[in-house]
Formats: structure tokens, C-alpha cells, sequence
């Protein structure tokens, strides 16, 4: 089996609509083919895992990767694997609004909670703790266009 783990950025960020449709193809793709995994995404970033047989993962990626809906698409990770760590399928995104600045943290926490890769885990993690200092980068962004997005 072979896992997959990419970010990428948003097209259209905090495109909620985009995102439905985005989650819901996936989860009738990923379950006629096997797939598994976690999907993230803060309005901005997109971090996701995808697991499976190796040729279901990488047609899927390669899907993911012609898609027009996201670009600067980095894998981190790309591992023939024996076990799951995502048994499931499942995504989450951050709730946007100050008010829920750690929920999203909290909530990628608990959905990681069981993965017993540490490099795995630490970057799920670490994806949701930055996502605020992102989102002001973003917003600065256009006054200075050299500036990446932090990952
Ligand atoms: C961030 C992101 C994640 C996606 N995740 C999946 C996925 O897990 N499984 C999947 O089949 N398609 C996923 N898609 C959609 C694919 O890019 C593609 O639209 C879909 O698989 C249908 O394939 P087609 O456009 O070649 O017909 C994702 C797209 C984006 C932008």
C-alpha cells in the first residue's frame, strides 16, 4: 500500500461551496476505490493524506494534481506503507471566525490522536497550530508578493 501527503494552496480561498463539492467527490471516489485518508483545510491551505493500493493512490493524486481548484501542490510525504494510520475517511476544516481560533487545533488533535507515526502526526499538528500566523501573512501578502505562504 502507499501513502501520499501533500499541501497546496486554494484557488479560491474560503471558498466554502468549492470545498463541499471538493469533499464530496472524494468520499464517493475514495470509497468505490479504497482510498482513505484526511483531508484539511483553513480557507487557505490544503493538507492531505491519502492512503490505499498503491495504484488507487496514484491515479488519485495524479487526479488531485491536474485539478485547477488548487496549485503549488508540495508532496511531504510519499511512503509504501503495511498499515492505515487514517482508518477512515475523514476531513475537517477550520471554522473561520476569531472566536474559534483553537477549535481547529483541537479538532485536527483529536482526528490524529491515534496515528502512530510521529512525523505524520507532528505535521498535522503543526499544519493547524500555524494556520492563524497564515492567514496574516496572507493578508499582507499583496503588498508583498515574494512572501510564501508558511507551512
Ligand atoms: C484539495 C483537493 C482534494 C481532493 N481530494 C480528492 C480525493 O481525495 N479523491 C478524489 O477522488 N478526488 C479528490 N479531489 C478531486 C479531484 O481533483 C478530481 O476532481 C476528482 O477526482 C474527479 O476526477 P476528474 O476531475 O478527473 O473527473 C480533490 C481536489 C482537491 C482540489
Amino acid at each position: 500500500m502507499l501513502r501520499i501527503c501533500y499541501t497546496s494552496e486554494a484557488r479560491s480561498p474560503d471558498d466554502q461551496q468549492q470545498f463541499a463539492e471538493i469533499v464530496s467527490i472524494s468520499a464517493a471516489l475514495n470509497k468505490r476505490d479504497g482510498v482513505t485518508g484526511l483531508l484539511l483545510w483553513d480557507g487557505l491551505l490544503f493538507l492531505q493524506a491519502l492512503e490505499g493500493p498503491d495504484e488507487a493512490v496514484s491515479e488519485c493524486y495524479a487526479r488531485i494534481a491536474r485539478d485547477v481548484r488548487h496549485f503549488q501542490i508540495r508532496v511531504i510525504f510519499n511512503t509504501e506503507i503495511d498499515h492505515r494510520e487514517f482508518g477512515h475517511w475523514s476531513m475537517t476544516q477550520r471554522t473561520l471566525g476569531r472566536e474559534n481560533t483553537r477549535e481547529f487545533e483541537q479538532e485536527v488533535k483529536a482526528l490524529v490522536n491515534n496515528v502512530s507515526d510521529f512525523d505524520l502526526r507532528a505535521f498535522f499538528v503543526g499544519f493547524a497550530a500555524l494556520s492563524d500566523g497564515r492567514r496574516r501573512l496572507a493578508g499582507g501578502r499583496e503588498s508583498d508578493p515574494r512572501r510564501g505562504l508558511l507551512i
